[in-house]
């Protein structure tokens, strides 16, 4: 029986270890971060900072989490949306140049599957728009370097880090954000002196909700009991069970409490490895995406990326459905193999390639407890299905 969800941290005792904040800078061979207590609260921290009256537009692609539109409204700007290039990941670069204004602030780039070609193409931008700023939502990404130890081929000005739970690396709840300008770093850092370090009920709230998903993916529960429910609720599309599932597309109001604390305790306590026991996790993850890539590129059925030509650590790996997805993903199901059914959500209905990778992305799970034989056999039903049809 596969299962999507995995839940791997450490802890270091006693605060004898490193702290995130060492692993990080280690890691990246950079000071220039800061620490928050999500992923959204970096994004929520720089836009505050970078938007005026005057220049007051953010561009983005709709096909990202509820809570990451939210932050940009709440932050207080206009967003301009455009639409997701498919064979790339990125927004559509000609859609995106035509959106460009006088009243453009920051564009936001949510690493997907980015391209890694085309990520030049974005960050060539810079140089004919200079006051506006390049952001990266590598949320789901952390791990991710070039050979030079930058973050990515786009080396935006801002690039933040999501260190929730639900990531391979992970402090329970956490953001990581890097700032490339000096003084831009030490102005957000004097402003965040005034945030609090510690937000008991934010925490308790988080740790309950990581217990939960920790006890029902171990192999026991799940096989008892969660995987015939979470059938029924994917089969059947029951929005109410399905925020349990999917809990980061059915957000509501956000708590405006969490953008003004700092990264809790838990980077002390919860950070689970070296660089090299990072390093060795995301080569294993790629190891899995290409043996996916070498199994599954000849169905005509399905898109792939080759995993060397994107800009991803291979969370989960891709494929997009050109036919048939649902009864594919419930030939699946019959089969024991539960995987992820929806990605992003697309939170603009006009966008028309959003809207179709919100509803025909398929995640095949490369976590540490799926091995080769795994990674063999649901490809093996993935072709079948189709051969069957
Ligand atoms: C693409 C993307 N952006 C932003 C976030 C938000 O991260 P956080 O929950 O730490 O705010 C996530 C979290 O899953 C994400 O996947």
């Amino acid at each position: 029986m596969i299962n999507r969800f995995f839940i791997k941290f450490k802890i270091n005792f006693f605060f004898k270890k490193q702290s995130v904040k060492e692993v990080v800078s280690n890691y990246y061979k950079s000071n220039n971060f800061l620490y928050y207590s999500y992923g959204r609260a970096c994004l929520f921290h720089v836009l505050k900072k970078e938007l005026c009256k005057e220049r007051n537009e953010v561009i983005t692609s709709p096909l990202t989490l509820p809570a990451i539109i939210e932050t940009i409204k709440l932050a207080g700007a206009k967003i301009k949306y455009v639409d997701i290039d498919i064979n790339t990941g990125l927004p559509n670069f000609t859609e995106l140049k035509s959106k460009i204004n006088s009243k453009t602030n920051s564009i936001l780039i949510t690493h997907l599957y980015s391209d890694k070609k085309k990520l030049k193409q974005i960050s060539s931008l810079k140089n004919k728009f200079k006051k506006i700023n390049i952001i990266e939502d590598l949320a789901i990404n952390f791990g991710i370097k070039n050979s030079k130890n930058k973050f990515t081929s786009l080396n935006a000005d801002y690039s933040f880090f999501s260190f929730n739970f639900m990531k391979n690396f992970h402090t329970i709840l956490g953001g990581a954000l890097y700032i490339k300008n000096k003084k831009k770093l030490k102005d957000l850092r004097l402003k965040q002196l005034n945030f609090i370090d510690f937000d008991i009920i934010t925490i308790i709230k988080t740790l309950l909700k990581c217990s939960i998903i920790k006890i029902f993916s171990n192999k026991f529960f799940f096989y008892a009991f969660l995987f015939y429910l979470i059938k029924n609720i994917e089969i059947k599309n029951i929005k109410f069970f399905k925020k349990f599932i999917y809990p980061g597309f059915y957000a509501g109001k956000l708590n405006k409490k969490i953008f003004y604390f700092k990264i809790n305790n838990l980077g002390k306590i919860f950070f689970p490895r070296n660089k090299n026991e990072i390093s060795e996790d995301l080569n294993k993850r790629k190891k899995k995406s290409l043996l996916y890539f070498k199994n599954l590129h000849e169905n005509n059925n399905l898109i792939l990326f080759k995993p060397d030509n994107i800009e991803s650590i291979n969370l989960e790996y891709l494929i997009i459905v050109k036919n048939d997805f649902k009864k594919l993903y419930k030939f699946l199901l019959d089969r024991n193999i539960y995987l992820r059914q929806h990605w992003y959500k697309n939170n603009s209905e006009k966008m028309k390639n959003s809207n179709f990778l919100s509803q025909n992305s398929l995640l095949l799970p490369t976590h540490q407890n799926i091995n080769e034989t795994n990674v063999i056999y649901i490809s093996k039903v993935i072709n079948k299905f189709y051969e069957t049809l």
